[in-house]
């Protein structure tokens, strides 16, 4: 059985949670995309690899919108995960992003009113727009360690051939061990499944109106 439960509080994109790995040192220095394509970058995208050390909260079949809010002001996010247990569930969160800066620099905010709410950067390091893109956060929560999360998105439910190359040398330097392939499977992401089976019939139909013309 596939329940559906919305969280109500207003959470990011990529929440901290969803994966994060600790490690010695001081954050890098990340280098966004710079003359960022910001409407070219709106829309929807799949995770294809995630940073992750642990597996708690386990989420595959992470899909995400991006949309422009009305005032052009902020970016509404929608995030789309299931959990992938004896019964799978779907979650849904829902955020907001502003731009820092012309460059693919986003600040992601949790509930501002909240006030163990935080606030964090949001980098988009690597962008084709149309096949994938690669995003990393980081934060020193102390003296000696950092938090890093990753993400490789893309606009399918796989990469495209052709953002291999880029996608593996911009991804080389973070350990394959804690680099989850997260599950996009239309067996499994089953909402997903419903969709493509949207577009089948729909292409179908399309199909068969351009036959009967
Ligand atoms: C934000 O957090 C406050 C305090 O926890 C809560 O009352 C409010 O409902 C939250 N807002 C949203 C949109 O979730
Ligand atoms: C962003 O991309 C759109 C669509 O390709 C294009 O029309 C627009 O000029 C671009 N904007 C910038 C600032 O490059
Ligand atoms: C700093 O954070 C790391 C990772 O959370 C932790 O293992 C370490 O004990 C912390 N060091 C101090 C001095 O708090």
């Amino acid at each position: 059985m596939l329940s559906i439960s919305v969280i109500g509080a207003v959470l990011v994109i990529v929440p901290v949670a969803l994966g994060t790995v600790h490690m010695e040192g001081r954050c890098p220095n990340y280098i966004p995309v710079p003359n960022f394509n910001r409407s070219q970058f709106l829309g929807e995208w799949y995770e294809i690899q995630r940073l992750e050390l642990d597996e708690l909260l386990n989420a595959d079949c992470v899909h995400v919108n991006y949309a422009m809010n009305v005032d052009g002001s902020t970016v509404n996010v929608r995030q789309r995960m299931q959990i992938l247990e004896n019964s799978p569930r779907t979650i849904e969160k829902r955020g907001y992003a502003r731009y820092i800066d012309p460059t693919g620099r986003l600040v992601m905010i949790y509930n501002e009113t909240d006030p163990t709410a935080s606030i964090f950067d949001y980098y988009i390091t690597h962008t084709d727009y149309h096949g994938y893109l690669i995003a990393t956060s980081c934060e020193n929560v102390n003296n000696t360690h950092y938090a890093e999360s990753a993400w490789v998105m893309s606009r399918g439910r796989t990469l495209p051939p052709s953002a291999l190359t880029v996608v593996n040398q911009a991804t080389q330097h973070w350990n394959p061990a804690y680099f989850r392939h997260t599950n996009q499977d239309t067996r499994v992401c089953s909402s997903s499944h419903k969709m493509a089976l949207a577009s089948i019939i729909l292409l179908m139909a399309l199909l068969t109106i351009l036959f009967l013309r």
